[in-house]
């Protein structure tokens, strides 16, 4: 822990060595397959994490509004569950953690004794993040971790503290996996709890189709540009030769599945190299690589979630609409 800093790296530069390995196997993989795909996931470089910051300002995407009304209406009922207690915030996925700031404001006033550590990708979000806490709630202690998820879950195991946790999956981050791996996940963050700690988490529901488009097809392109960089990241980081005019960003909905999806659409015959897999990859006009999945729950879908990874449902916090909800559970653990 760095104190200056106020967050750590975990694993320094070998660690973006690694991600530099990840990225070239994943697109490896990813562009040898058919249909060519890409995971989401390396999506937040610190420009994508910029470009994300721009989205959820957009009006079109409602989930960052309808997040941080329920947090707003809410806050003092959610953290009625940590009262009287030493705790850790943990946010997994924090961003610019403008959502998590309602919360901390809350703690600030009542003079909480709580650490909050918020796990990112971005070393980029994390310095803007640190430097915004600090500015405006000087008493709040942070810990932030920059890591993957993954990392981030390992931190929970690893400390072995008499504080609580109250872990924050927010902004239906969720979403970005299938089920099967949405409950591989939060079995994980199972494991890794104790019986009094508690985790909230952020599910975009199925909701009119025209508003889940609208949402992943903005007006002025925002959401194309963030798609589009992540062929600008596979030029950087591994020299590849993308030119990113030669694409189009298509997000559509499979009402089967419940899920948002988004592509990167070839426009034209061509051959991409990457220099660092020293090899081309041929794609053919109207070519389509998959870059995200963003699942939309129904709440019964939630229950079953909540249950089958092995949580017990605390409470429910929804919009006024219903189109976003915020879960409390507790892990089900000597009951
Ligand atoms: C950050 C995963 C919640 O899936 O809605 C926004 C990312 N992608 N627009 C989402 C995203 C396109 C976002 N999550």
């Amino acid at each position: 822990m760095s104190e200056e800093r106020g967050y750590v790296v975990v694993g320094e530069r070998a660690e973006d060595q690694n991600d530099i390995e990840e990225l070239a196997y994943e697109v490896l993989v990813g562009l040898s397959s058919r249909p060519k795909r890409l995971p989401s996931r390396f999506f937040y470089d610190d420009e994508g994490s910029r470009l994300f910051a721009r989205i959820m300002r957009l009006e079109e995407y409602y989930p960052t509004d309808l997040e941080h009304a329920i947090l707003t209406e809410h806050a003092a009922e959610i953290l009625q569950c940590m009262e009287g207690r030493s705790f850790n915030l943990v946010d997994l996925g924090a961003g610019d953690g403008a959502k998590t700031m309602i919360l901390l404001r809350h703690l600030a006033a009542s003079g909480a004794d709580v650490t909050y550590v918020p796990i990112d990708i971005s070393e980029g979000a994390m310095r803007g993040l640190v430097a915004t806490i600090r500015e405006e709630l000087p008493a709040i202690r942070v810990e932030g971790v920059v890591a993957e998820y993954h990392r981030g879950l390992q931190w929970l195991v690893r400390q072995r503290s008499e504080r609580s946790n109250l872990v924050l999956f927010l902004g239906s981050n969720v979403g970005n996996f299938d089920r099967a791996q949405a409950r591989g996940f939060l079995g994980r963050i199972w494991s890794a709890l104790r019986v009094e700690d508690r985790v909230l988490v952020g599910f975009d529901l199925k909701k009119d189709i025209e508003a889940l488009l609208a949402a992943y097809n903005d007006r002025e392109g925002v959401t194309a540009a963030f798609n589009l960089n992540l062929l600008t990241r596979i030029n950087r980081e591994l020299g590849a030769e993308f030119d990113p005019s030669a694409f189009r960003h298509f997000g559509t909905y499979d009402v089967n599945t419940g899920a948002m999806k988004s592509y990167l659409v070839s426009l034209e015959a061509q051959d991409v190299r990457v220099g660092a897999l020293d090899r081309s990859f041929r794609f053919d006009e109207w070519e389509a690589i998959h870059t995200e999945y963003s699942y939309k729950y129904l709440r019964s879908d939630i229950d079953s979630l909540a249950e089958d990874s092995g949580f017990v449902q605390v409470s429910r916090f929804e919009d006024q609409r219903g189109w976003f909800v915020d879960d409390l559970w507790r892990p089900r653990k000597g009951d």
